[in-house]
């Protein structure tokens, strides 16, 4: 593919990204199909992020992009204030059937955050609308990532998001994140240690009023803060304690939906119903932003019913159920379920973990962590250079040998299509030990 040579850097502003060393050495992708991407110097890169955690069926699906060149010519755009297009009720209901039983009405957004705002502003709304005004505060977690509007940012737990920020939401506070090194380092999916971690909601509980508390919002498995897989137990105690003191129970899915973790969403996996689900990424497999939030039908009721207005939520998007996200997000769907890719990501959990788990013993390696297709290798410091430059040092040798990882801090992430093959994961893995012997 054509690049143009004289590219100007110097306009976009590039999200969570070091602008100044980037714009000196970047990284431009230009084409991409299945697990690969093509980069401007005409490299193939073989995909070890499905994107940014979200093209799960693989890139340039050709179901995919005819259903988004199909909507694109025919219907272009339809507010859905007001107005509405068939495709968001068929999207809508073909969600209710993968969520839990129950959570089956669906608010549509474009981003993972908003998906995150809608979920948090709802929640309040729920309490008011049965007479619980005071339900205000929220309950999170060290380590949370939950976007990065006001709300999310608030309830998030990775100090570097919320300290330029000024004093964000108040009303909220963390719950401990339940990665122990000395208890768990190397655990293979779930740790045994750490149930007890959950025993420490009664504590936030028992200085903060419980019936001042509308919502819980975690991610069940903890992405961006480095793949922190929940302890045996964990999530179910979350729930019973939600469930005992009337507060809602969010569940964060914007990674964990659609198949990450080897099912249609780790609720699902799990087996622990939250009240509220976010997601994004995944429902249209990336190719159109879309995100949305699925709630319980009794919080539907209790907002839509009570209402002494027509209009029952002042709340919205431009381009809420966008007509070619729908098509999009449809066309995902229907990819999914014919290509049984919940059930695929299911089947190589185990040859993803033992691959990961082989890099036990190379150098600086502190800790692996994984479930479904999610992983994250975790560094440490060693002889006057820290975590931090081991990881980029280790992810900058893959792209250069065209294997794309995502590095995060002290530790590289790998969250690969649901097409991934056993001979992509190995390629992954061997460059990844390769990054590390060359250092
Ligand atoms: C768990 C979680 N929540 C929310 C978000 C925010 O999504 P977006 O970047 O689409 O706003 C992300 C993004 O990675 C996420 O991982």
């Amino acid at each position: 593919m054509e690049v143009n040579k004289n590219l100007n850097l110097d306009n976009f502003w590039i999200p969570f990204t070091p602008n100044r060393a980037f714009k000196l050495d970047p990284r431009l992708l230009v084409k991409a199909e299945g697990m690969y991407y093509f980069s401007d110097d005409n490299r193939k890169i073989l995909d070890g992020m499905a994107g940014l955690w979200c093209c799960n069926a693989g890139h340039c699906h050709p179901h995919i992009v005819k259903a988004v060149q199909n909507q694109i010519a025919i219907l272009d755009y339809a507010t859905a204030f007001n107005m509405a297009h068939p495709k968001a009720f068929e999207l809508a209901e073909k969600i209710a059937e993968l969520t839990p039983d129950g959570l089956d009405r669906i608010f549509f957004g474009n981003s993972g955050s908003e998906a995150v705002e809608t979920a948090l502003k709802v929640a309040i709304a729920f309490h008011a609308s049965r007479g619980e005004r005071q339900r205000t505060r929220f309950i999170s977690r060290e380590k949370g990532y939950h976007g990065v509007n006001y709300g999310g940012v608030s309830v998030g737990g990775i100090p570097a998001n919320r300290k330029s920020f000024g004093p964000l939401l108040t009303g909220i506070d963390h719950l401990p994140h339940t990665w122990n090194l000395d208890e768990m380092a190397f655990s293979q999916g779930q740790p045994t240690w750490g149930l007890h971690l959950a025993d420490e909601l009664e504590n936030i509980l028992s200085f903060q009023d419980p019936s001042t508390v509308a919502a819980l919002i975690i991610e069940p498995v903890i992405g961006a803060g480095g793949v922190i897989v929940p302890p045996k137990g964990y999530l179910e105690k979350i729930r019973e304690i939600c469930s005992k003191h009337g507060i809602l129970l969010i569940f964060d899915e914007v990674i964990t939906g659609f198949g990450r973790v080897g099912d249609s969403f780790a609720a699902n996996r799990f087996k622990v119903t939250p009240d509220i689900i976010a997601m994004a990424k995944g429902l249209t497999g990336a190719a159109v932003p879309m995100s949305a939030a699925a709630f319980k039908t009794e919080i539907y009721d209790a907002i839509v019913e009570s209402s002494e207005t027509p209009i029952e939520l002042f709340h919205g998007y431009t381009y809420s159920g966008h007509p070619v996200a729908a098509a999009a997000g449809i066309a995902t769907l229907e990819v999914y379920e014919k290509e049984e890719l919940f059930q695929r990501a299911k089947k190589m959990e185990p040859i993803f973990q033992n691959a990961l788990h082989s890099l036990k013993g190379e150098n600086f390696i502190v800790d692996i962590r994984n479930f479904g297709l999610m992983g994250a290798i975790h560094f440490g410091p060693d002889e006057g250079k820290s975590a931090t430059e081991i990881s980029s040092q280790v992810f900058k040798y893959c792209y250069e040998n065209d294997v794309l990882v995502r590095f995060s801090g002290d530790f590289i992430v790998l969250s690969p299509a649901l097409i991934v093959e056993e001979d992509h994961i190995n390629t992954i893995v061997e460059t990844l030990r390769k990054g590390i012997h060359s250092i």
